[in-house]
């Protein structure tokens, strides 16, 4: 089983206060944009996760191998769940990786989802969409989004989702660092510098929600915010010079996604995104740089041979 999942940016991310489970309290909304994984899942003797780079074949670094991949994890959960309703066994999953890893665009997540899917397709397991989304719940905060796709607000840890109509295609520049960030190194420096100060804390969810119909990338360029920015921007000070240079190549918008240190650019259209990326990537302020568009699907079965 052949599964396609998306990377998601957030356009808007307010952090609340740290709960007693260790997670913050959010408002976010999740965008998901056409930078996609590639998750096969396949009967096999033994159970093996393994990760190839999307664009060369190559080992990718920085991925968990084996049994710690959070789509490993999936796999296992499903099998405990549902082991008496189908056919569940052991399986190999590939992953053909180009979401970048660790860059705030919820890979891990995605990959984790796709196999969920697979997984629910190769055993003949009959879940409803509400069902696989508690399984992805129990798996991680960003998992049920990647399952969804499209444009989606999320409460809670995020994880409580609930649909935006916003049609309209959004243009993207991804600026991608060197080296990912830790998602919990993050949330913690966020913490740190709001025991220390009082860093800025992004505009009420309603400004972006209010801009989405208007599909007029100008006024949801002003409206994208993020309070993990600040803290990942403490974390690597050198994304403030990323983030300068696409806003000066023309993006009418720029936010870091996530916990970072992926920095998402709002183009007006599809030449002016490829104008920023052409700007961007010689301005050697970034490893790599990608177009893409939004809102994509979430996890959809795209083979099954
Ligand atoms: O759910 P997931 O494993 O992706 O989250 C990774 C980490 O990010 C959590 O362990 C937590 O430290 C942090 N996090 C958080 N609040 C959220 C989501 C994630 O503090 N709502």
């Amino acid at each position: 089983m052949r599964v396609r999942v998306p990377a998601k940016v957030n356009l808007h991310l307010s952090v609340g206060d740290l709960r007693p489970d260790g997670y913050h309290d959010l408002v976010t909304v999740f965008h998901a944009v056409d930078v996609f994984d590639e998750v096969v899942v396949s009967a096999a003797p033994r159970s093996s996760v393994r990760t190839v780079d999307g664009a060369g074949g190559g080992a990718v670094p920085g991925v968990p191998a084996g049994p710690r991949n959070l789509a490993g994890a999936a796999a296992r959960l499903l099998a405990k769940e549902c082991g008496r309703s189908g056919s569940t066994g052991p399986v190999a999953i590939e992953i053909i990786k180009n979401i970048p890893v660790a860059g705030g665009m919820a890979g891990g997540s995605a990959d984790a989802a796709a196999a969920l899917v697979g997984c629910a397709a190769l055993w003949g397991l009959d879940l409803t969409r509400d069902q696989l989304a508690e399984f992805a719940r129990r798996l991680g905060a960003d998992v049920p989004f990647a399952l969804t796709g499209g444009t989606a607000v999320g409460t809670g840890r995020g994880d409580l989702l609930s649909p935006v109509l916003a049609r309209t295609p959004l243009h993207w520049v991804l600026a991608v660092a060197g080296e990912g960030l830790s998602t919990p190194e993050v949330f913690a420096e966020l913490d740190r510098l709001r025991a220390a100060g009082d860093p800025p804390r992004v505009a009420p969810v309603q400004e972006i929600l209010a801009a989405l119909p208007s599909g007029d990338p100008v006024r949801i360029g002003a409206a994208l915010g993020n309070d993990l920015q600040a803290a990942a921007v403490s974390l690597r000070p050198e994304l403030r010079r990323t983030l300068r240079a696409g806003r000066a190549a023309g993006a009418v918008g720029s936010v870091v996604s996530g916990s970072g240190p992926t920095c998402a650019f709002l183009c007006p259209g599809p030449d002016a995104a490829a104008d920023v990326a052409a700007e961007l990537a010689g301005s050697g302020t970034c490893r790599a740089v990608r177009i893409a568009s939004g809102p994509a699907p979430g996890a959809r079965l795209v083979g099954s041979g």
